[in-house]
């Protein structure tokens, strides 16, 4: 393993930071660290990598897939993990400010990986400890309904995976389903299609749940390489796409319980979608999944939502990998 050769990686605060060649070389390291593992010498080489590192997994906001895929990137990396899972049972309920909080867990670990309810959480974090004498990197692991970089990248993976023999992501259309006004899935990935060429993207939601102006104003402004549509009928985005993107409703952003005023029944996947689908197609959802996929379409190799979400272990392994590699030059060249 030639740490050299991966991408330079601190702070993990949102999509604009990457770009195509990042996204290219994080999928390929993805792919080479998950051959490594295959092989029980792989894997303990893996395991002694970064034997020396910490991490502070910060979640105070409910997470399975997320939480447990950075804790098994952790743990195959060979790092000690810490934990926060809940702010009741941190200084915060004594008054102690985030910013407080979050340079103190920076005292005792490596790198913080963090996942709020607050938008922009993440960056202000990362801002106020690189004014400190231990600036720890953040990995924002889902900010408010803003951002959640690293589940797009393992979305990336999947379907490079998934169209390695039809031409890559490239002059892919994508639907995008659901609650696209405040899942931070469906906004970070629809800012990242402006890397790759001739993309379509099929924006179908309630009308109440449509994607919102930043991220249409985002995508005109690269209509060279992204094209967007309004759809409102699912079956009609389901004959055109190559890739379905399910999301859920975000209720928790709720203020007044308006989401159960709202009806998903025309926006949920069922058999009768995969019917319509090309065979070559891919069915996504980032977890968790309610009404909105139907169970009955698990067993459809184009359903990739369980495969998805074991790709989000090993991208995040191989994103930890090239913060520490940085970090390790950095403390080499402090060193010279
Ligand atoms: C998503 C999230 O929390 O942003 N889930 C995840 O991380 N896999 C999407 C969601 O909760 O709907």
């Amino acid at each position: 393993m030639d740490s050299n050769r991966w991408p330079e990686v601190r702070h993990v605060l949102g999509v604009d930071q990457f770009d195509r060649p990042f996204l290219d070389r994080i999928c390929l390291l993805t792919q080479e660290i998950r051959e490594l593992c295959d092989k029980p010498d792989g894997k303990r080489l893996l395991k002694e990598q970064f034997a020396d590192r910490s991490a502070m997994l910060y979640f105070s906001q409910p997470s399975s897939r997320t939480y447990t895929s950075f804790k098994r990137a952790c743990q195959k990396l060979g790092v000690d993990i810490v934990d926060v899972r809940d702010p009741n049972t941190s200084s915060e309920v004594k008054g102690e400010s985030k910013m407080d909080t979050i340079r103190t867990f920076s005292s005792y670990v490596d790198v913080i990986v963090m996942r709020t309810k607050e938008q922009g959480l993440a960056a202000q974090a990362a801002a106020h400890l690189d004014q400190t004498p231990r600036p720890r990197p953040i990995v924002n692991a889902g900010s408010g309904a803003d951002e959640q970089p690293t589940q797009v990248l393992l979305d990336i993976y999947t379907m490079a995976r998934s169209f390695k023999d039809h031409g890559g992501i490239d002059g892919k259309t994508i639907a995008l389903v659901g609650d696209l006004k405040r899942g931070r899935t469906v906004r970070s990935l629809a800012k990242l299609m402006r890397h790759y060429h001739d993309m379509m993207l099929l924006l179908v939601s309630p009308p109440a749940f449509r994607m919102q102006q930043d991220i249409l104003d985002h995508l005109d402004s690269h209509r060279d390489r992204v094209r967007y549509e309004v759809v409102d009928d699912l079956r009609a985005a389901v004959c055109r796409a190559d890739a379905v993107y399910m999301t859920r409703v975000q209720d928790e952003h709720d203020v007044d319980g308006e989401s159960a005023k709202v009806s998903i029944n025309d926006f949920c996947f069922t058999p009768e979608h995969l019917t319509l689908l090309r065979p070559e197609g891919v069915v996504m959802h980032p977890g968790p999944r309610r009404q909105e996929l139907d169970l009955r379409c698990d067993d459809d190799p184009r359903v990739k939502y369980w495969r998805q979400m074991r790709n989000g272990m090993w991208v995040r392994t191989a994103l930890l990998a090239c913060i520490f590699a940085t970090l390790g030059k950095e403390r080499k060249e402090r060193r010279r």
